[in-house]
């Protein structure tokens, strides 16, 4: 039995038969529909999400499957002080498949240790975000046609986001891979993944802070929103939280061909009036997050369609 609690439980093969299965589903979305009749995914949230939880949602439905599952700490046992190990003990006798979101790095690891059935990691506190990545790969791989030879920025809070960590990990696996690390100093990328990661593998990075200095040399641009939720203090958000916006007069500055994405929910850091640029990618991102969770649901429930 196979979990995913980041997106190196996966070799570069697996994924590329996981992105091309989903490319499949988008396809022929009719030879899907009840892949997975019979079978029923939990999504334990015990943090607060739309896209992750009703993406996952809407992929089950689409395989002909069911859901059950609770969306906040508040409406499940965990409000009487039951751990993870039992609440997935319980769930293995009630689902076929599980997606767990927590607030503590590393608690759905803890969960799959115990599991009768696969767990998937919906993002653990500022740590990973595993799915978001396979939906951020799946976008790039579709609209830019490879995921080797890019230049690629991430932009505004890379201390807690976790999807930037997460696809950062993944991307590194690929070849000539350049990154631009486009954020404030007080909100630069951990250093474990500065030292341990990018340098480590000898990734080529530049850390900036202007959004301008960098836009001209991309392929894509990573945009994010500064993780209130993860800040001890309000004023500090309160200080960081417009530093990035971007916006047409910046977008001049981009080439013709780059796409600008975000896992959304987007804040104050994309203008509106950029929405219908056609190299704004985000709402097209959105639906490929569907696609590869329905291939990352018949994946782990190993169910094979002709
Ligand atoms: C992201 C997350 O939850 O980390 N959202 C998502 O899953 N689409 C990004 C964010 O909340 O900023």
């Amino acid at each position: 039995m196979q979990h995913l609690m980041s997106p190196l439980d996966l070799s570069v093969e697996e994924l590329d038969r996981l992105l091309t299965l989903a490319n499949d589903i988008e396809r022929n979305p009719q030879k899907y529909a009840h892949a997975c009749a019979g079978k029923k995914l939990a999504t334990c949230f015990y943090e607060p999400s739309t896209r992750t939880r009703l993406s996952f949602e809407a992929a089950m439905l689409n395989l002909g499957g069911s859901i059950l599952g609770f969306s906040s700490a508040d409406s499940s046992s965990a409000a009487k002080g039951e751990s993870v190990s039992d609440t997935i003990r319980v769930i293995s006798c009630y689902a076929d498949i599980c997606a767990m979101r927590h607030p503590k790095e590393g608690a759905p690891l803890v969960a799959s240790e115990k599991s009768k059935i696969p767990v998937i990691n919906a993002g653990d506190g500022g740590h990973q975000h595993p799915t978001q990545t396979l939906t951020d790969l799946l976008t790039i791989r579709s609209l830019k046609g490879r995921l080797d030879n890019l230049t690629i920025g991430l932009c505004g809070d890379l201390k807690f986001g976790r999807t930037v960590h997460s696809l950062i990990h993944a991307l590194i696996r690929y070849p000539n891979i350049k990154f631009l690390l486009i954020s404030p100093e007080e909100l630069r990328v951990p250093s474990y993944i500065r030292e341990d990661v990018l340098h480590k593998n000898n990734v080529p990075f530049q850390e900036v802070e202007r959004l301008e200095d960098a836009m001209g040399a991309l392929d894509i641009l990573y945009m994010t929103r500064v993780q209130k939720e993860r800040f001890f203090n309000e004023d500090d958000y309160v200080r960081m939280k417009d530093f990035y916006i971007l916006n047409k007069k910046k977008m001049a500055l981009a080439k013709d061909d780059m796409i600008v994405m975000h896992p959304l929910p987007r804040v104050n850091e994309i203008s509106v009036e950029v929405d219908d640029d056609p190299r704004a990618a985000y709402f097209r991102q959105a639906q490929y997050g569907v696609y590869v969770r329905m291939a990352l649901i018949l994946t782990l429930l190993e169910v094979e369609v002709c």
